[in-house]
């Protein structure tokens, strides 16, 4: 496995709206292996590939209740609304309040190709669900938050 550079915001690998998996072989499988040990080692509860350059639907996530692999996840249905304090390891040291969704339904594929659901609800994972398929269509929580502030 191998630590992947972190993209930082003005990055365009941010910015593009990441392609579906077609196909889920080895190659895939390993860039899920090195994202989850490149999150970890920067303290994120999640990472999407986008965010080390890779332009494909794939996010990991470990809320503290172990390590969650979405391939080509979708937020099939949301209910609800919650503000939450969100901060991003593509934009370092900022941090700032957003309004998601209070419950959010998604379908994803696992490394096996097998599909999968989660069901999210005011939670922690809720909101980084939401928060890491976004980078997938170019989104930073920053653009949606109503005030941003840096922390030095
Ligand atoms: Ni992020």
């Amino acid at each position: 496995m191998a630590i992947l550079e972190i993209k930082k915001v003005g990055d365009t690998s941010l910015r593009q709206k990441a392609l579906p998996v077609e196909r889920i072989d080895g190659t895939i499988r390993h860039l899920l292996d090195d994202m989850a040990e490149t999150m970890y080692k920067a303290d994120g509860v999640g990472l999407a590939a986008p965010q080390v350059g890779v332009n494909k639907r794939i996010v990991v996530i470990d809320t503290g209740e172990g390590l969650l692999e979405l391939i080509n996840p979708e937020i099939v249905r949301s209910e609800g609304e919650m503000e939450n304090t969100e901060g991003c390891l593509s934009v370092p040291g900022t941090s700032g309040r957003v309004k998601r969704a209070q419950k959010v339904y998604v379908h994803y594929l696992n490394r096996r190709g097998k599909r999968n659901r989660i069901i999210a609800n005011g939670n922690l994972l809720a909101t980084c669900l939401q928060h890491e398929i976004d980078h997938l269509e170019g989104i930073l929580f920053i653009d949606k938050a109503e005030e941003v502030r840096t922390n030095v």
